[in-house]
């Protein structure tokens, strides 16, 4: 047998962000059996920090300064290292936090490395299955090592969609809003609790399409580079390119009408308020 090819770039950072997430999330959930500890509020008050989600952090940032000196490190609990090689690396310590105070399943770690081009590579592990999604720029998206692909719903009436909330009480309700001019045209939403998992099952098929604005760039960054190489396609409502505070991620066939969709339920939203 000839010896596998060296990993590209990409590939050895998706190995590390594999790495540190499967270790971050390992001692989220160990912890988590022994109860959740301190909690504190962030943004507002259903916007909660644990100490897990500082002890996630902790863990990841201190290895990539080991092994990735030059590297800049954003967390969403604080870290916020500038780099000189190009690299930044973007971390969700605990994306689900709500679901892990809850003791729900639906919480992940997320790690991604994004370069001026976009994310290089990216790590989605959740702890309570023992699911690590992994993907690296051109070289196609994983489960457990096992290639994954979206699914291949291309009618709205088909559609499953999953959704979030912002932790903003006014955003909260436009978007609870725009759901009611959707909901008879789809088949149903889902509503998970955790961004990176939502584009996770996006990636394999398990939801048709997600939609959330207002998110954190480690919200989005390794489970959007996730899905877009399991064939998903990215984008916000106005034709343009995803950005944190408008993704949307279906399917190739379905991106289209669901754009439209979702569009006009906003002008709907806007012309009743
Ligand atoms: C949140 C989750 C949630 C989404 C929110 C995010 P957090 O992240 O991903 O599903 O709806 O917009 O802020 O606070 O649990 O890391
Ligand atoms: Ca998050
Ligand atoms: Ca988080």
């Amino acid at each position: 047998m000839p010896d596998a090819p060296a990993p590209s770039a990409q590939g050895q950072l998706r190995l590390l962000a594999c790495d540190l997430a499967v270790r971050a999330g390992h001692l989220i959930s160990e912890g988590r059996l022994r109860g959740v500890g301190a909690v504190d509020t962030k943004s507002s008050a259903t916007d909660m920090v644990t100490a897990f989600d500082r002890a996630s952090e902790a863990l990841i940032v201190e290895a990539l300064r080991l092994h990735r000196p030059d590297d800049a490190i954003i967390g969403e609990e604080g870290t916020a290292d500038t780099g000189t090689s190009g690299v930044r690396w973007l971390i969700d310590p605990i994306d689900g936090t709500t679901n892990f105070l809850y003791g729900l399943p639906g919480y992940a770690v997320s790690i991604a490395a994004a370069d001026n081009l976009g994310t290089l590579a990216g790590a989605v592990f959740v702890p309570a299955t023992d699911e690590l999604f992994s993907a690296a720029r051109g070289e196609g998206a994983t489960l457990n090592g096992a290639a994954i692909h979206c699914s291949s719903t291309s009618a709205l009436p088909h559609a499953l969609l999953a959704t979030g909330f912002s932790y903003d009480a006014d955003r909260r309700r436009q978007q609870m809003s725009r759901l009611q001019h959707i909901i008879g045209d789809i088949r149903d939403i889902r509503r998970c609790g955790a961004a990176a998992v939502d584009l996770c099952n996006v990636a394999s098929g398990r939801v048709d399409a997600y939609f959330e604005e207002h998110l954190g760039p480690w919200d989005l960054a390794a489970g959007e580079l996730i899905a877009t190489e399991a064939g998903c396609r990215s984008g916000d409502l106005s034709g343009g390119p995803v950005r944190p505070t408008q993704v949307l991620v279906t399917n190739a066939q379905l991106f289209e009408p669901m754009r439209s969709l979702l569009a006009h339920a906003d002008t709907l939203c806007r012309t009743t308020d």
